[in-house]
């Protein structure tokens, strides 16, 4: 090859060497061609010095804004399944969230096995150019309940049934001690449906029928839990608990469905309880996967940036729900994520097709499809809420140490709960108390098993029973309860059913299997059919032909239709999902507590009559037990 040759050779291989290194630009509106991730070692002093605690959280998110890349802040709007990205993911893409999805645990599914899990998450954040904290979220609905043998508290409509915010306060407090021990910063909760249809497999997530009750409930935890430095989420936004049964989605009967509502419903049922939740600081917001007269929520631009985001001036993160957005109709991601994050949507939670909507983010930004005053908005509410939660600058060492599981003082807060939660509906000829009773029988299918107990959302997504290989957590049961007290009354607790004649009650402890979500849609409510337990009727039949009075307590997510057995037992108490510390239902029982819970949800008379509630009330209000009932024991 000749010199002059060679001499050209070398030139054009320095001017693409000099062009190259500056593809890694630092203008908010880079376009980095090919969109492969651009990642370099960060040299620490960078990010030290462009987050400063002395400026204020606005100079800084300008700060970051004005030095990101538009890669960078796509990054920054993804939130990633954990078992679908690897740290180095996090690291070349910019992620700025992680989370586990219900029942996604590390191996070592211990306090220490999560915060060593969620610590590499977040190492790998650091080594990015500018080193912005990811955050790490999960579904902490009743206690951190992907953990294996913590403690599980009632079921948000146990909860309502108690009243109680302040109770619902320190339930926040734990839980955020929980979180903070496994490295977790975000928690997808409360979830502040507002019932409408029991039919619906959610209906025991949502605190009551009652928007007011719901409001009470709901304000207490956010803001407790943020004061405790967790995230919190009010969610799913908006009317959730509304869709009309049959109308599902994803192949339930009604979950994810559609709720035709008009403005005033939506405003003053819906609406009434994100605009208080707004006012007390929630920093997140996730929309529901359902409909609002046949508009999916995930793409309704009318309401989360006209009513959420300028009305209410919610200055927070939107947050789909997991994959949300694929169900929005379009050609394929691009239009999807344009949908979507044109209507409002900061943070993009995702599994499997995390990358193609990286991809899709930056190409829409790059075409104007989305305008960057969009992602800098979404980019702004990110920097914001991490900056707001502390997660810039120094951070506290870990408190994994700190935390042991099952602690008492947690499992007290638990034990309250479950006994605030029980409702008397029934109590005839003074059947309770029972403290006098010599010879008891406890019997059911729900009387001795925490899975049960426990419902959906529990190790795993849907939840699990009790088996011959164990217990499903670790925990106490109703029948462990009665034991307990057995000793202390004298009493002779008898679980044979062969022995029933030689009760002088039968308590009989009936139940539903564990499930969440539209896997939990029942169109029966029946105590034979749906979501029940099999040995339900049979144990009754047993119950009865022993001719003793019955007790019936019902472990169960929402009412179900009793009417026709009601007649036939002495007393009834609904114990909704109780969760590990059951043994507390038999102090109740027995008289060491007091009932003193209300029913936050209608409970109907027949199926046809739903739905039915305060606010809805088709065929008048001709309710087995109304909202608000329950009854006392005068001791
Ligand atoms: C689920 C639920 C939502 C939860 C999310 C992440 O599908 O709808 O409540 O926060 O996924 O687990």
């Amino acid at each position: 090859m000749g010199k002059k040759r060679l001499a050209f050779l070398m030139l054009v291989i320095l001017i693409t060497g000099i062009i190259s290194s500056c593809s890694i630009s630092n203008n908010s509106n880079n376009s980095g061609s090919g969109h492969k991730a651009v990642s370099s070692q960060i040299d620490n002093q960078e990010s030290e010095s462009l987050y400063n605690e002395n400026n204020t959280i606005d100079h800084n998110i300008t700060a970051f804004l004005e030095n990101m890349t538009l890669e960078e802040k796509a990054g920054q709007m993804l939130q990633v399944e954990r078992q679908s990205i690897s740290p180095k993911d996090v690291r070349d893409f910019f992620i700025g969230s992680v989370f586990a999805a219900g029942g996604s645990s590390p191996d070592d599914n211990t306090i220490e096995g999560w915060h060593s899990m969620t610590d590499q998450f977040k190492g790998a954040a650091t080594q990015t150019r500018l080193g912005i904290p990811l955050v790490f979220g999960t579904d902490a609905v009743h206690g951190n309940n992907n953990l294996k043998d913590t403690i599980i508290y009632p079921h948000n409509i146990g909860l309502g049934a108690s009243g109680d915010s302040e109770l619902i306060g320190k339930i926040a407090s734990a839980t955020a001690l929980e979180l903070k021990a496994a490295g977790i910063d975000w928690n997808f909760s409360p979830c502040v449906a507002v019932s409408n249809d029991i039919r619906w497999g959610r209906t025991y997530e949502c605190f009551s029928e009652n928007p007011d009750l719901v409001t009470i409930m709901a304000i207490s935890y956010i803001t407790t839990l943020q004061k405790n430095g967790i995230i919190a989420c009010a969610k799913h936004y908006v009317a959730d608990g509304a869709v009309k049964f049959g109308s599902g989605d994803s192949g339930f009967l009604m979950d994810q469905g559609n709720a035709d509502i008009n403005q005033k419903e939506l405003d003053d049922n819906y609406l009434a309880v994100y605009r208080e939740a707004v006012n007390a600081g929630v920093k997140s917001i996730m929309i529901s996967f359902s409909s609002i007269n046949n508009e999916k929520n995930h793409g309704n631009k009318y309401l989360i940036q006209t009513r959420l985001k300028d009305d209410m001036d919610f200055k927070g993160i939107v947050v789909s729900d997991y994959d949300g957005i694929h169900q929005l109709k379009g050609h394929d991601t691009y239009d999807k994520i344009v949908l979507a994050v044109n209507a409002g949507i900061d943070v993009l939670m995702e599994a499997s097709r995390w990358r193609e909507c990286y991809e899709a983010i930056i190409k829409a930004a790059e075409n104007g499809d989305i305008r960057m005053e969009r992602i800098n908005d979404a980019v702004t509410r990110i920097l914001r809420v991490k900056m707001e939660m502390g997660k810039f600058g120094k951070q506290e060492g870990t408190i994994a140490g700190q935390y042991s599981l099952r602690n008492s003082v947690h499992k007290q807060i638990a034990e309250e709960a479950v006994a605030k939660s029980l409702v008397l509906l029934k109590n005839s000829n003074n059947v309770l108390p029972l403290k006098n009773k010599k010879n008891i029988a406890i019997i059911g299918p729900a009387s001795d098993n925490l899975g049960i107990q426990c419902g959906g959302w529990t190790k795993t997504w849907q939840g699990g029973q009790d088996d011959k290989k164990g217990r499903w957590m670790s925990g106490t049961t109703v029948l462990d309860g009665f034991k307990e007290l057995a000793g202390q009354y004298g009493t002779n607790i008898i679980t044979d059913m062969s022995r029933l004649s030689q009760a002088d009650v039968i308590v009989a402890v009936l139940g539903e299997y564990p499930y969440a979500e539209g896997k939990g849609d029942d169109g029966s409510l029946s105590l034979n059919k749906g979501t029940v337990l099999d040995y339900n009727q049979r144990t009754l039949e047993e119950a009865y032909s022993a001719k003793k009075p019955v007790v019936v307590i019902l472990i169960s997510g929402r009412p179900r239709i009793i009417t026709d057995e009601l007649n036939k037992w002495e007393g009834f108490v609904e114990a909704w999902l109780p969760g590990t510390e059951g043994s507390v239902i038999a102090k109740v029982l027995y008289g060491d507590l007091e009932f003193s819970a209300r029913l936050p949800v209608t409970w109907p008379r027949t199926i046809i009559q739903l739905p039915i509630t305060l606010n809805n009330q088709a065929d008048g209000y001709n309710a087995l037990f109304p909202y608000g009932y329950g009854l006392s024991i005068k001791n």
